[in-house]
């Protein structure tokens, strides 16, 4: 079995409520059982928060648990050097997503503090960018067994 964690950050509770037009009409819940059904041999651990501190300890907390990590830090994305670093602390493959394009957006969502810790990122694919990400840690981890 292949554990990887999503972590979702501040406001993206709100997924299906929150500028639906931007961010799609679907909550995170349902989701996250299409995901599961899609992906029967990944168990994914799922976390969200408002609070970056909670962000953080839940990435340190992932330590020996899972192999990849796919986070959506909100807009943490674009001020927290803290989980920029809690990234790098881990050492824990980490992949990028935003559902929204965020280089079609404003200035301020230009910048990234957690992109160049990550493999990599995912932006503007919609709400199934966690999905491909998920897909890509099916295919590049190395898991005992295989
Ligand atoms: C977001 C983009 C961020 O700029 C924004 O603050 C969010 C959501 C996205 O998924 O598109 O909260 O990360």
């Amino acid at each position: 079995m292949l554990h990887i964690a999503i972590i979702n950050g501040p406001n993206l509770n709100l997924l299906g409520v929150r500028e639906p037009e931007i961010y799609g009409h679907q909550s995170f819940e349902q989701y996250l059982n299409q995901l599961a059904e899609r992906f029967p041999l990944v168990h994914i651990h799922c976390h969200q928060s408002n609070v970056e501190g909670e962000l953080i300890n839940y990435m340190h907390g992932c330590m020996g648990k899972v192999k990849g990590i796919i986070l959506n830090a909100g807009a943490y994305t674009h001020t927290s050097i803290a989980l920029a670093d809690a990234v790098t602390a881990i050492n824990i493959p980490t992949i990028e997503v935003h559902i929204s394009n965020v280089l079609a957006r404003e200035e301020y969502r230009k910048t990234s503090y957690i992109a160049s810790k990550c493999v990599g990122a995912i932006s503007g694919l919609g709400i199934d960018g966690y999905a491909l990400a998920v897909q890509y840690f099916i295919d590049n981890t190395i898991l005992p067994g295989k």
